[in-house]
């Protein structure tokens, strides 16, 4: 998606920050259901998962920053993304350990081409603040999708259909958001 000039009376700068603040409520959801239930029946992911959670609060706060700092607002899908996210998070684990990975990977993907997106959008408008705040997330995403593939998140096709609807679910909130 690219993306462009909002045709709305809210800023496509302030827009991009009240989405990804959306999102990572989403991804801390994720996360946290995941932790639930590998808590129980898949210690060994519990380390990698509680990172990735860790990543997910700080980046959570660092959009909540800036949107209060620029009087910008909560984004309309804050609880569907919230909902949602714990929904696909808890959904996802009941499918193993590739489920949780085939997850990981369907929504990180999905992040970091719209980060890749929303930085070319905002180095042509010159919005260095929320430029930053973009950039300040997008390594950490770039790890989680990575681990996603490595763990074997991308690769077994029964887990396709799993892929699919998360991408979309996430794809579509992100589009839904922008609005
Ligand atoms: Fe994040
Ligand atoms: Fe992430």
């Amino acid at each position: 998606m690219r993306y462009q000039d909002s045709k709305t009376g809210l800023d496509t700068s302030r827009k991009i920050l009240k989405v990804n603040h959306a999102g990572e409520f989403g991804a801390v959801n994720i996360y946290r259901s995941q932790l639930f239930v590998a808590r129980l029946f898949m210690k060994e992911l519990v380390p990698q998962i509680e990172e990735f959670l860790a990543d997910e609060k700080r980046h959570l706060e660092i959009f909540r920053t800036e949107i209060q700092r620029r009087q910008g607002i909560k984004c309309k899908s804050y609880w569907l993304c919230g909902l949602g996210g714990y929904v696909m998070g808890f959904t996802s684990a009941l499918f193993g350990r590739r489920g949780v990975m085939a997850c990981t990977w369907a929504v990180e993907h999905v992040v970091v081409e719209h980060l890749h997106a929303q930085i070319e959008y905002l180095r042509g408008v010159n919005d260095e603040q929320a430029l930053e705040t973009v950039e300040a997330i997008l390594e950490d995403e770039q790890n989680h999708r990575d681990v996603g593939f490595k763990s074997g998140g991308a690769d077994n096709i029964l887990y396709q259909p799993i892929r699919l609807l998360i991408s979309l679910f996430t794809e579509c909130v992100i589009r839904f958001g922008m609005r």
